[in-house]
């Protein structure tokens, strides 16, 4: 599974891709909003970090809009994939952007269903938002796991990202269904090479060597 940071913060995405492990970045108009930055210079410092797919988010909401925006975002960089949401509108513009060869994250999906059309026009990447499901009382999980039935099914190659990962055992679980990637916040990404038997055992296994390193 492919991990992506979602974040607009460049030293968040710099310190994951120091460890490198990190495949690409996702961002989305609040993250932009938190970072109070020009969105077209950040998305190129983004790229010019990473070389992978960084999803840039258009806020036009008809196809006519969406298909500009999108068109002059794509053009910013090799590494962008346009982010579109999961609108009717959204979907004519991502199958027109599909026969342009210019690659889209389609989002806001928190359905089954919404991704199958999402897959249908051909979008590259297809964005369930789990942890806002769960926020609302369903299971975000499970409609990531319904969709990789279906696009199984029918050889769909709209790749899952599991986005909206709120903790470890989200990433844990996404694994587990068999999500493409999983996009995930840079404090959780943080956490998931942390155990505290590890931490214990390392404190052990180094105060035993002090006992016995000057033996000769
Ligand atoms: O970037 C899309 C998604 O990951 C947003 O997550 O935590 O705002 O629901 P969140």
């Amino acid at each position: 599974m492919k991990i992506f940071i979602d974040t607009a913060n460049l030293d968040e995405i710099r310190r994951a891709a120091e460890m490198g492990v990190l495949d690409g970045v996702t961002t989305n108009p609040s993250l932009v909003a938190k970072e109070k930055c020009n969105f077209k210079e950040r998305v190129i410092e983004i790229c010019n970090i990473v070389d992978g797919p960084v999803s840039a988010e258009v806020v036009a909401v008809d196809t006519a809009g969406i298909l500009s925006e999108g068109r002059e975002i794509a053009g910013w960089h090799k590494n962008i994939v346009v982010k579109v949401p999961l609108i009717d509108d959204g979907i004519k513009a991502i199958v027109q952007f599909t026969k342009e060869g210019i690659r889209t994250n389609c989002t806001l999906c928190f359905s089954a269903v919404q991704a199958y059309i999402a897959a249908k026009a051909g979008a590259t990447y297809i964005s369930p938002f789990a942890g806002r499901l769960d926020d609302i009382g369903h299971d975000g999980l499970e409609i990531i796991g319904q969709i990789r039935q279906i696009y199984d099914n029918y050889g769909y190659e709209t790749e899952i990202l599991a986005a909206s990962l709120r903790h470890p055992k989200h990433v844990l679980e996404a694994l587990m269904i068999g999500a493409d990637v999983a996009t995930i916040p840079g404090s959780i990404i943080s956490m998931l090479t942390k155990h505290p038997l590890t931490d214990k055992g390392l404190a052990s296994f180094l105060a035993d060597w002090e006992k016995v390193k000057d033996l000769v």
